[in-house]
């Protein structure tokens, strides 16, 4: 017999363990497990590999090295397949052993918007000018290209980026890329240019156009955002569309789901709004524990009746499934740990929605990104969330209405008895 991984799987080393990612799932392996399985190319037969472990661990009880290796090909069958006979499934690697390199890298290339979305917590706008320099960028890629997995374009609007399409490229040539955009600047003539991208997600507030060109507060941008979403289905890219369930169009929630699956979208994610930026004063969009419960419920329905036409993403299967090692103290998304995200500024921080003073990492234009993986730990973050919290307060919004991962880690390491 010959073990294999799982095809299109990739090990990811990270710190002292692995994470396995498939299609089907992801799985944490510590040390042990990871040494194992770096065995297992489908080339080796099971004995090959028990002689190789004992070669390298200058032993000859096979039936010790036997029996933990029978265990473990035993225990792993979700991710692991026996061929009768040899052959090349090698699996990829990514990441560095004894490193923290994060698997998803999202990048705000700028925070110039050609929109004015009246809930943006970025507060972009057209008179925004910072971008990352293109020379800091591609250095950056360079060294995460063969380490990290994925790459998320955003913004502002990553379209007004100057050299857009030559960090597009290059992402779509060595990561799973995804572009998150308003689509409002795609035209036949670029659009060719994300050929090779993994998914674009495109921001629909409403299926009416009065309605959303009032959210992005730009007339004309609901018409060319659709455009855009049946050109890019058209050339069969995958697409997600993105927007946000508020009191006034919870009715309108289907209507929405046929407009972006008519239009060619292959899956719709609802989100909330996060009261913060532009949206902190949006209290009208926030819907109540009875509205939410609504929603939910609505989603799970929606999420069946459109099953083979449009994938409806629920709030609940939205959450990340990386499960992340407890001893990080790290946000349950991984935010931070498995996920990066580098803003306009070049400030590496947690996650999107934390303002780049609150937690962070280094700044990629002061650091390379090589030094900036060692320097990644969550031990000040929870006294900097408190510290950001009581800012929020004074805004009358909290950090515990960003997203759920946010409130959770809040309330496990931010209460008085937690902050050391
Ligand atoms: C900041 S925009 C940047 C990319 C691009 N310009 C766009 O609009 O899709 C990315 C996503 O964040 C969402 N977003 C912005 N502000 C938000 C808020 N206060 N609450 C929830 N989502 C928000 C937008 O609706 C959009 O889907």
């Amino acid at each position: 017999m010959y073990p294999a991984i799982l095809k299109n799987s990739t090990l990811h080393y990270f710190d002292d363990h692995s994470i396995l990612l498939t299609d089907k799932d992801n799985y944490i392996l510590n040390d042990v497990e990871t040494y194992i399985i770096e065995k297992f190319n489908g080339h080796r037969s099971i004995s090959e590999i028990l002689k190789e472990i004992g070669k390298d661990l200058n032993t000859y009880n096979y039936s010790k090295i036997e029996s933990v290796v029978m265990d473990f090909i035993n225990n792993k069958s979700d991710f692991l397949v026996l061929n009768k006979t040899s052959q090349d499934m090698q699996v990829k690697t990514s990441g560095i052993k004894n490193a923290k390199v994060p698997i998803n890298i999202i990048i705000s290339l700028t925070n110039k918007c050609n929109l004015k979305c009246i809930h943006c917590f970025k507060n972009c706008s057209y008179q925004n000018n910072n971008h990352i320099p293109y020379e800091t960028l591609i250095n950056t890629l360079d060294f995460l290209k063969n380490k990290s997995i994925s790459i998320q374009l955003t913004g502002g609007e990553p379209m007004l980026y100057d050299n857009f399409f030559n960090i597009l490229s290059y992402c779509i040539d060595n990561f799973r890329t995804t572009v998150t955009t308003t689509g409002t600047l795609i035209n036949e003539k670029n659009i060719k240019n994300f050929k090779g991208v993994n998914s674009v997600q495109l921001s629909l507030y409403s299926h009416n156009k009065n309605i959303h060109d009032s959210i992005t507060r730009t007339p004309g941008s609901f018409r060319k955002t659709i455009l855009a979403i049946k050109a890019l289905s058209n050339m069969k890219i995958p697409l997600i569309i993105a927007t946000i369930v508020t009191k006034s169009n919870i009715n309108y929630i289907e209507d929405l789901i046929d407009t972006a699956y008519k239009c060619g979208a292959n899956s719709i994610r609802f989100g909330t709004l996060i009261p913060y930026g532009r949206g902190t004063s949006l209290n009208s969009w926030i819907l109540s524990e009875e509205e939410t419960r609504y929603v939910e419920l609505q989603l799970e329905k929606l999420s069946e009746k459109y099953k083979n036409k449009i994938n409806v993403i629920t709030w609940h299967k939205k959450k990340s499934n990386i499960n992340i090692n407890s001893k990080y103290k790290a946000l349950g998304c991984g935010g931070g740990l498995l996920s990066w995200c580098i803003s306009e500024t070049g400030i590496v921080k947690p996650c999107e929605f934390l303002e780049d003073t609150v937690h962070p990492i280094g700044n990629i234009k002061k650091t390379e990104i090589k030094d900036l993986i060692w320097k990644c730990n969550f031990q000040k973050m929870p006294e900097h969330l408190i510290k950001f919290e009581k800012e929020l307060n004074k805004e009358n919004t909290s950090v515990k209405n960003m997203c759920e991962e946010i409130q959770e880690y809040y309330l496990k390491y931010c209460s008085d008895n937690n902050v050391r």
